[in-house]
């Protein structure tokens, strides 16, 4: 059984771009094991949520934990240090390369050299 329960835990999330306050207090979990899907219409906030997650929001506040570990201050790099990957969406993406393909490229070993 791992250490923490959650590999997100996020609690209270607020961001903004400027003066547009964007997102609310969001409380966003992630568990051990579980595969989510983040759903809804455009402009709703999913890419902000993702994006304010692994520290490319600047103006952001609230509680973020990484697999138990307390992130909430930590930039972009930190994080990536952990394991966590983003792979972008639209035109980011490989098209001549599966979905799952375009996943498997942007997995990076954490400190460890684990891939979990
Ligand atoms: N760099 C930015 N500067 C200012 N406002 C932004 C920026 N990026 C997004 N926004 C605004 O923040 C809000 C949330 O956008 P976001 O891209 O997170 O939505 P989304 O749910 O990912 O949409 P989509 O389904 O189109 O990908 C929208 O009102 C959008 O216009
Ligand atoms: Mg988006």
């Amino acid at each position: 059984m791992s250490a923490f329960e959650h590999i997100i835990d996020a609690r209270d999330l607020h961001a903004w771009y400027g003066s547009s306050h964007v997102l609310h207090g969001i409380d966003f979990q992630i568990g051990c094991r579980e595969t989510v899907g983040l759903l809804g219409r455009n402009g709703m906030g999913k890419s902000t949520l993702i994006r304010s997650l692994l520290g490319h929001v600047k103006q952001r506040d609230g509680h973020i934990a990484f697999f138990g570990q307390d992130m909430s201050k930590a930039k972009p790099h930190e994080v990536a240090r952990l394991g966590v990957a983003y792979v972008p969406e639209g035109r980011g993406v490989f098209p001549n390369l599966t979905v799952r393909e375009n996943l498997i490229m942007a997995a990076r070993p954490n400190r460890d050299g684990n891939y979990e």
